[in-house]
């Protein structure tokens, strides 16, 4: 295959978003465009990729965390300007396919980009223009077609009213052949209502020097869909949203409502499993059969087994096994690992701990880097005491111990298989297997003492 590459044009600021940072790190499904533009040229296998940048680079930058190879665009002069901003990156790809790509158009697809190429090769085109037919064409350059042949793309602005009513409009992707672009590019100019340097205007460039030009329709519209202000990011959302949520639903996934569902498109869901209301699922989350997730709840870069339910509660990079019970208000911190048939109640928290098969936490609980055996009931409100302001500790609780009620472990602390440890206590030796450890005052009853109080005290009742 002929070496390919591509340009993403992502030096847009946030002025219309009214943002901080470029436009294009704004998010859909918690993702930024970029991401998905990139994630899409990965798909398709592109080639080598060069991102034009503007205003905000180093946030940019720090997203982009050294993986490609970007150019600064210093003034926003138009698209083709922007283009030609990687011309030496261009000149490096002689001889190959350039994929030009908007990086505020998130939903381009590889199948899109495959297709378009296919297209491209087979007719011998010097430039294919990807496009799409919109129902509302408002603010996209339409596709001026004469006899089907592509002749040309012109703006929204520069359009005359007929030309208004064309329905087809460029999708702002492209495949270019490289040297045919660098041969006509000195041609450029900014001779239009907006005074831009308009990457469209290759289109007449190349026709003018006897090159053909195509265009390949994306099957579904929203390939072409992009987002210039908060409004159409939230569209973008809504209809990614859905858009992951319909393909569950194919794989026998329920939801009942879809309020407040948010899926990112990783995520798998095994079927049977029941999402309810106001379920946030992020990252590389794996959710297997069976299972109830919400409502309220978020999971993030973490696995859940079987049949385990997990209600209005939090999971950060940790494991769920099978037939566990979570919530509600539960907290679960990376790191941890929850085995099958654990029960884990209100008001907990697990933070980089094991907790083993049949172990119950039900209420008021924090386990902070400890490992917890099979079998283990903690009482309501036992503390690991694992941080003593400098360092952290861990607790290694065996199997069958039962920790009584308001036990703070102060780690380092190991307490045996079968131990008991007397409610109240601050443990802070180990309790070897089959003991009690208790360490609290002992109770003593001060005879008619309250009495006396009493007698200086008013009785309101
Ligand atoms: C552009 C196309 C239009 C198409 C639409 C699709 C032109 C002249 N028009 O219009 O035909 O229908 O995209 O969305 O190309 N950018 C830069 N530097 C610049 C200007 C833009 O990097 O100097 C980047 C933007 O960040 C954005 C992309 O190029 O990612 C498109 O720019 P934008 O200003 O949104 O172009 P449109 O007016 O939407
Ligand atoms: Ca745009």
């Amino acid at each position: 295959m002929s070496n390919r590459c591509v340009v993403i044009l992502a030096a847009g600021d946030g002025k219309r978003m009214k943002s901080n940072k470029p436009k294009v790190l704004c998010e859909v499904l918690f993702r930024p465009m970029l991401g998905w533009v990139l994630d899409a040229c990965q798909k398709a296998d592109a080639g080598d990729i060069c991102i034009i940048k503007g205003k905000g680079s180093e946030l940019l930058d720090t997203y982009l965390d050294g993986k490609y190879e970007t150019v600064m665009q210093n003034e926003r002069l138009g698209t083709g300007h922007a283009l030609m901003q990687a011309a030496s990156f261009l000149e490096a790809h002689r001889g190959g396919d350039l994929l030009v790509l908007c990086g505020d158009a998130p939903f381009i697809d590889a199948e899109t980009i495959r297709k378009a190429y296919e297209l491209h090769v087979s007719g011998g085109y010097s430039a294919t223009v990807i496009t799409a037919d919109l129902d509302s064409p408002y603010g996209y350059g339409r596709m001026l077609r004469s006899d089907d042949r592509i002749i040309g793309i012109v703006e929204e602005k520069d359009a005359t009213d007929d030309q208004r009513k064309i329905r087809e409009v460029n999708s702002g992707a492209y495949w270019f052949n490289v040297n045919d672009l660098l041969t006509v590019a000195p041609g450029l100019s900014n001779d239009n209502r907006q005074q831009e340097y308009y990457l469209t205007q290759f289109i007449p460039l190349l026709l003018a020097a006897g090159k053909t030009v195509g265009g390949y329709r994306a099957e579904t519209a929203d390939a072409v869909l992009g987002a210039n202000d908060r409004a159409g990011l939230l569209k973008l959302n809504q209809i990614a949203a859905e858009r992951v949520i319909r393909r569950h639903l194919e794989n026998g996934v329920e939801f009942v409502s879809t309020d407040g569902v948010l899926i990112m498109p990783e995520v798998e869901i095994g079927q049977d499993t029941v999402i309810l209301p106001g379920t946030v699922l992020k990252g590389n989350t794996k959710i297997g059969n069976g299972c109830q997730i919400g409502p309220n709840s978020l999971v993030e870069n973490s696995v859940v087994g079987d049949e385990s339910v997990f209600n209005a509660s939090q999971c950060y990079e940790s494991i769920i096994h099978d037939h566990v019970k979570i919530g509600p208000f539960c907290h679960i911190r990376p790191n941890s690992e929850i085995m099958d048939n654990v029960k884990i109640g209100d008001f907990v928290e697990v933070k980089n701990s094991t907790i083993g098969e049949y172990t119950a936490v039900s209420h008021l609980t924090y386990v902070g880097d400890s490992d917890v055996g099979r079998n283990v009931n903690f009482g309501c409100g036992v503390v690991t005491v694992n941080y003593d302001g400098v360092h952290k500790h861990r607790c290694v609780i065996e199997d069958n111990a039962f920790i009584g009620c308001n036990t703070n472990l102060v780690a380092p602390v190991h307490i045996g298989n079968g131990a008991y440890t007397g409610a109240g206590s601050t443990i802070t030796k180990d309790v070897p297997e089959d003991a009690l450890g208790i360490a609290r005052a002992r109770q003593s009853n001060i005879e008619g003492f309250a009495a006396k109080k009493l007698e200086g005290r008013k009785r309101k009742v």
